[in-house]
């Protein structure tokens, strides 16, 4: 390994950087407007936020933040650009990165364009508290390692049957696999909150029982016209509608991840071993 890289390592080991994944079985259901939207949060506390937008099908982080980019982690990989041009400053005090091809792809890549991108991640990420990685719905094998990265995970789901069907399999599925990472269970776009309170609640205990997770912590995000309303405008609501429940519970889960510390006890090799996991090289 070269001496660089090493001292890199040691640099980056040493800092509380955490990677959290927003999933959810279904599509639809909100991750991407919550993935922006926490991470604007998470800038507003003072915390240095990459968010990674890993959905190449319905690629919109960009689109939320009012922001064109036209080039992204592809353009790097093939020998393009450097990395630091595919990353785009916002106004919201986050950098925006997007993955421009389906993370099964990115796997899929040369080991040695992944190495020299761990090489470049970790230099970008030095300066860095927080990943925020906005995903496709569903879940593949080969999406396997980009799980194991997650320090935190959050499941989006809506109250819809069929979306907690699917978060409870995607669940299952990563029990199976001894995937574990802190679990954040958002119930977003809620209508009755009293009735949706007793079935995040039921649906919290199924999953504890039945799929071996301990949930960290359960929110529930209101449907409010404001947040389609800042989709259209393309301003995150955190901004726009600070007074709305939707923003105060965005606001509320960024304080509940500020203080919880899940690599509290991570082995020095750790945070290696994560990027790794995270551009799936062996
Ligand atoms: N709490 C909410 N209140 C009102 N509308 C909402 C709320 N959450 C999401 N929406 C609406 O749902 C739409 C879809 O949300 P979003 O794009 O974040 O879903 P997604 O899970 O990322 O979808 P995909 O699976 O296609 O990536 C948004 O454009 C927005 O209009
Ligand atoms: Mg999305």
């Amino acid at each position: 390994m070269p001496d660089q890289l090493e001292t890199l390592k040691q640099v980056v080991s040493a800092k509380n950087f955490e990677i959290i994944i927003v999933a959810s079985g279904k599509g639809g259901v909100g991750k991407s407007v919550i993935a922006a939207n926490f991470a604007v949060a998470l800038a507003k506390n003072q915390k240095s936020v990459l968010l990674f937008d890993a959905d190449v099908g319905f690629a919109n982080a960009d689109i939320l933040l009012g922001l064109t980019t036209k080039n992204t982690l592809r353009d790097y990989l093939v020998g393009k650009m450097e990395l630091k041009d595919v990353l785009y400053p916002t106004s919201y005090g986050i950098w925006l990165l997007s993955s421009g091809t389906d993370v099964g792809d990115l796997i899929a890549f040369r080991s040695e364009s992944k190495l020299r991108l761990m090489d470049d991640f970790m230099k970008i990420v030095v300066d860095m508290d927080y990943a925020v990685v906005d995903t496709g719905a569903g879940f593949t094998e080969e999406l396997l390692s980009f799980y194991e990265a997650a320090d935190k995970l959050f499941m989006i789901t809506t109250p819809e049957p069929t979306a907690l069907i699917n978060v409870y399999t995607l669940a299952k599925m990563l029990a199976t696999k001894g995937i574990f990472p802190e679990l954040y269970l958002i119930m977003n776009q809620s209508r009755n909150t009293s009735k949706d309170t007793q079935v995040l609640e039921r649906f919290s205990y199924v999953l504890e029982k039945f799929a071996g997770w301990t949930i960290a912590e359960k929110l529930i995000v209101r449907e409010d016209a404001g947040v389609s309303a800042s989709v259209l405008k393309q301003i995150p609501f955190i901004e726009t509608q600070k007074h709305s429940q939707p923003a105060q519970a965005i606001q509320r889960l960024s304080k509940m991840v500020l203080k919880s510390q899940s690599y509290e006890d991570m082995e020095p090799d750790g945070f290696f071993v994560k990027f790794k996991k995270l551009f799936g090289i062996k």
